[in-house]
């Protein structure tokens, strides 16, 4: 008797438990490895949702599997990033991240410790943060978002040491944007010139 009981319950649970596991899958874009929360609430954030497009790139694949932004230290996506940036993130944290009312990206200050890591950094962009850091999904699709982290990591001033988005062979290279470099509009790389 008690052995059926316990059999019961056990069954039970495990129904109980299916479609939870059926609603976790994302609806559409690439399956995710990481889950990615708001980085004021905690809450966990669909990235199916906000801007179309950019889902289906090797980067952005690979970056929802493992969270390692392939994107880093490539030319033609800095290109990329510093447009994207300079559009979306300038008129509040300075040209350069230096900071202006929004608080400087290019120094080892983080408010939000979490951003140190790129599944951090993309949790804040997506999701926003307090006050007029706004979520950022309506304006740049994933896929772009790797490409402003990119940039933001190309801005880095700080130790090399702490700069834990590199590689090591990335860190034996490393140098921070310098006013006047640019990048070519036919620049080697992953990422396409944007429309
Ligand atoms: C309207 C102004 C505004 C815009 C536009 C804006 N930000 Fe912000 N951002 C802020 C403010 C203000 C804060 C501080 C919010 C807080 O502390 O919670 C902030 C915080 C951040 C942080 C957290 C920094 C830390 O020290 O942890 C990051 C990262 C960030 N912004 C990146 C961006 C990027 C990238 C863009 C462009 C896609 C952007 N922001 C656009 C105003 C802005």
């Amino acid at each position: 008797m008690l052995i059926v009981r316990s059999a019961r319950v056990a069954l039970l649970t495990l129904a109980a438990a299916m479609p939870v596991a059926a609603r976790a899958q994302p609806q559409s874009g690439p399956q995710t490895g990481i889950v990615f929360r708001n980085t004021i609430t905690g809450e966990a954030m669909d990235t199916a949702e906000g801007k179309p497009g950019g889902r289906d790139t090797q980067a952005v694949k690979t970056f929802f599997q493992t969270g390692k932004n392939l994107y880093i230290d490539d030319k033609s996506c800095l290109r990329n990033g510093e447009s994207l940036f300079l559009t979306s993130c300038s008129g509040c944290h300075g040209h350069l991240g230096e900071g202006k009312v929004g608080p400087g990206l290019n120094d080892d200050y983080w408010t939000y410790p979490a951003n140190t890591t790129d599944v951090g950094l993309f949790s804040t962009l997506w999701g926003g943060a307090n006050g007029m850091m706004g979520p950022h999904n309506e304006d740049l699709n994933p896929d772009e978002m790797l490409q402003v982290i990119a940039w933001i990591r190309h801005l880095y001033t700080g130790p090399v040491k702490d700069a834990e988005w590199l590689t090591d062979e990335q860190k034996k290279t490393y140098k921070p944007f310098k006013e006047g470099e640019t990048f070519a509009k036919d620049v080697p790389g992953q990422c396409k010139p944007l429309d």
